[in-house]
């Protein structure tokens, strides 16, 4: 009897041995591939990230949890997001059913990252949304001018063929005007509806985009800082404190892009920032 329990005491030791590093991966640090932009009520939208273990070493096979939360109800919604374009990194589609300001949070493993409040507005009316009709699209003409050009081309081949006079004056005709039609609409710019514009943040903007930057990307995780603390569920210092740290623009473009770049010996990880979220951190970190 003694030694049944024995062995299913052993058994039971070993089995939690094999599994408790599995759960236990330590800490790692999630960092969002962007801030989402404006987000619709009910309308799905992508929301991918990187997750690395100890904020260092891109980790995939793990099933991290994104969880969001309706600010003054009980409404929430969670998913899980997979692997998906590169080592480390997943991606999830999300859909917000209400308008409000969405509290959220990714769990990839060890404590949950808290990501800055979102803003989800109502679906604005279809019709605003809606494309513009074909035959009032300028850039089509052109190619109805080559259409009917082509046409009368060749109306006037079928003329020859029953040998009627005009007909080669009107194959030239038709010809010529196909070409003009089509070569202008050739020529015709690309409408540019889908073309991002630039926006120009004011400097208060800049720091407060900064400041969401520095909860999305995962700075928080290893560096204390005032303004984003409470957004810390958990934190390792790993990093030097950043509240009452300033330093060059120039010095933070050359850090933030790929710190081992600025010291050989640098532990914080290079974390894929594009320049205008190195731009907005710059602002957000010498905001003092
Ligand atoms: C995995 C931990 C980790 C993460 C995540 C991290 N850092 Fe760091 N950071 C460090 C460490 C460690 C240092 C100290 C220098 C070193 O050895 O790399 C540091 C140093 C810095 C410095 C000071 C550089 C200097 O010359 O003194 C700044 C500024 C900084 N980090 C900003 C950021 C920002 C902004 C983010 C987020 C985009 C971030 N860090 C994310 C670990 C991290």
């Amino acid at each position: 009897m003694k030694r049944t329990i024995f062995v299913i005491g052993l058994t039971l030791l070993l089995a939690m041995t094999f599994t408790i590093p599995v759960f236990a991966g330590g800490w790692a640090v999630v960092t969002l591939d962007e801030l989402p932009g404006e987000v619709e009520a009910g309308q799905p939208f992508e929301i991918g990230f990187m997750v690395r273990q100890h904020g260092v070493t891109p980790l995939s096979g793990q099933s991290p949890i994104i969880r969001a939360y309706l600010d003054g109800t009980k409404q929430s919604v969670s998913v899980i997001a997979e692997d998906e374009g590169g080592v480390g990194h997943y991606a999830a589609i999300l859909t917000l059913p209400e308008s409000g300001t969405w509290q959220w949070e990714i769990e990839a493993f060890g404590a949950a990252q808290p990501m800055p409040a979102l803003t989800v507005v109502d679906a604005s009316v279809t019709v605003a949304k809606s494309e513009p009709v074909a035959a009032s699209n300028p850039s089509t003409y052109p190619l109805l001018v080559g259409g009917v050009g082509l046409l009368g081309a060749i109306g006037g081949l079928l003329a020859l063929q029953r040998k009627v006079r005009w007909a080669t004056a009107f194959v030239m005709a038709g010809i010529l005007v196909s070409g003009v039609g089509f070569v202008s609409a050739a020529g015709q710019p690309k409408v540019a509806s889908e073309a991002k514009q630039p926006v120009s943040l004011s400097a208060d903007e800049q720091v407060s985009l900064g400041r969401n930057l520095f909860i999305a990307k995962g700075c928080t995780l290893c560096h204390s800082h005032s303004e984003t603390n409470k957004f810390r569920e958990f934190g390792v210092d790993m990093g030097p404190n950043l509240t009452n740290f300033t330093a060059s623009p120039e010095y933070l473009r050359i850090w933030l892009k790929d710190p081992s770049a600025a010291k050989s010996t640098a532990k914080m990880p290079s974390l894929g920032l594009s320049e205008s979220e190195i731009e907005a951190l710059i602002a957000f970190i010498n905001d003092k």
